[in-house]
């Protein structure tokens, strides 16, 4: 590459060139770094330096680069960036000559990936949008769907399956605000930064940052062209949603082992020996992606925290973590979404799952507020009757006295307490805000709901601006 022949006496044998590349994952950002140096033409024109027809002919040629790209084969070139400017110099010398006047890879590296990085944000906030309609979907038409909740792996308390899937449905919305904060963090435009200091060109970088759809400017020159702090922010974002999707897909693999709920087929594989296997191969997957996400969380943060002042290739190499994450997050989204729609649940082993001994705290609750009884004293007499249960000893002497014991002048029949025990009583009394009373759990589900209509429309407002971007840019009349 020609550029290389000034300082150095000759170039890097073919596969170093290829050790040293960023070509093989710079194709995702291909479409942004066209945009970029399109700009970037329109800046020198207005400064000056670059006439209204080469103008012309440079946005045409790169809009033509835009609709047919380059091939990024030669690795001698290093990068896209190269790629680019090797192309104009040979079709518009005057424009590609002048590329790299007040501009450098290192605030254009960092300009599109951000760029590229707020368009990928989007498209996951939509399809994990997905996945939370559906899961609000399931539970409005299970919020009576008596289900057992469980602490410690073990049946706790009865609750409704609509419940559950809400519990799903708060946790990822949560993490979609994060998703939203760094998306924020993402929308400071780099450009204009230079190689590390700023350029001594009169650069008006709000306006570069308006041009390339940004919300504001990155000022520190050394920050905007040298840190990748903005991919921890992204990363720790899909992290924590694959922190509540391989929670989700766990309880789905455990419930659906047991026989509480069922999923279709279609999201089933079997055994090539095992004639009689039905395994839930998507939700295994799914479970995984959290210790992918984790990997690449590591592996951008160690890589980044060990730089003396600006740019290093270190910094190259953190790239592709971004665009991994991002697309195994976006495509778990979509096809759990799809999952979820299939779910049912086996109703009547689901009431049997919660079992008498769910509603123990019940009990004690009621002996507390009928008779009096301080809540601890209660508390083990009904530990007492749930040992009995579990035993299989509990008969109505059996359980009159364990009140006459502990001083209690209940006389209750053994109809009475299972009715004081009945899972779907007990679901229908709750009474506090968020808790599995069905009236609740539709509650939340609307509320949640327009929760996702707000995320869906900021994130139309958003794309709506970078889709501006690509419109105007080759307009050489918009300046
Ligand atoms: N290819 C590099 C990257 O992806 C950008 C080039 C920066 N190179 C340089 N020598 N400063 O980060």
């Amino acid at each position: 590459m020609a550029f290389r022949l000034g300082r150095l006496r000759g170039e890097m044998p073919r596969d170093v060139a290829e050790y040293t590349s960023s070509l093989k994952f710079d194709r995702e950002i291909y479409g942004e770094v066209i945009v970029i140096n399109a700009v970037h033409l329109k800046l020198l024109a207005r400064l000056g330096h670059l006439s209204g027809d080469a103008l012309t002919r440079g946005l045409a040629a790169l809009r033509e680069a835009y609709d047919n790209p380059l091939e990024m084969e030669d690795p001698s070139l290093e990068d896209v960036h190269m790629v680019v400017e090797d192309y104009l110099v040979k079709t518009v010398p005057e424009a590609g000559e002048n590329l790299a006047l007040g501009k450098s890879r290192n605030d254009s590296v960092a300009t599109a990936i951000r760029m590229r990085a707020k368009s990928w944000a989007l498209t996951l906030m939509e399809s994990s949008l997905g996945l939370v309609e559906a899961l609000l979907v399931r539970a409005y038409g299970e919020a009576e769907t008596v289900y057992p909740a469980t602490t410690h792996q073990q049946t706790a308390a009865p609750a409704t399956f609509g419940f559950t899937l809400t519990h799903y449905a708060s946790r990822l919305l949560s993490a979609l605000g994060s998703l939203a904060k760094a998306y924020e963090e993402l929308d400071q435009c780099p450009q204009g930064a230079a190689a590390c200091c700023g350029s001594t060109l009169p650069i008006d970088r709000r306006w570069l940052a308006e041009q390339l759809g940004f919300k504001r400017v990155l000022e520190h020159a050394l920050d905007a062209s040298s840190s990748r702090d903005f991919a921890v922010d992204i990363l720790s974002a899909v992290l924590k949603l694959l922190v509540v999707v391989s929670d989700m897909a766990e309880w789905l693999i455990h419930d659906f082992t047991l026989g509480l709920l069922d999923m279709g087929d279609e999201f089933c594989s079997t055994s090539s020996i095992m004639p009689q296997k039905r395994n839930p191969v998507v939700l295994e997957v799914a479970r995984t992606k959290v210790s992918e996400a984790l990997g690449e969380v590591v592996r951008v943060s160690s890589m980044i925290q060990r730089r003396v002042g600006g740019y290093v290739l270190d910094l190259q190499q953190v790239t592709p973590s971004i665009w991994r994450l991002l697309g195994e997050a976006e495509s778990t989204m979509r096809v759990l979404s799809k999952l979820v729609g299939t779910l049912s649940v086996d109703a009547e082993a689901a009431l049997k799952r919660c079992g008498m001994e769910a509603g123990m705290v019940e009990l004690a609750n009621y002996l507390t507020l009928k008779y009096g009884v301080g809540f601890r004293r209660a508390h083990r007499v009904c530990g007492r009757i749930a040992r009995m249960l579990a035993e299989g000893s509990l008969t109505e002497e059996a359980l009159w006295r364990v009140f006459e014991e502990e001083g209690i002048p209940a006389k209750l029949t053994l109809e009475e307490v299972s009715k004081i025990l009945d899972p779907r009583t007990i679901v229908s009394n709750y009474a506090t805000l968020g808790s599995a009373n069905p009236s609740e759990v539709r509650r939340m589900v609307e509320e949640m709901g327009r929760r996702v209509e707000e995320l869906r429309t900021w994130v139309s407002e958003k794309r709506r601006v970078l889709e501006a971007v690509v419109e105007k840019t080759f307009n050489a009349q918009a300046l």
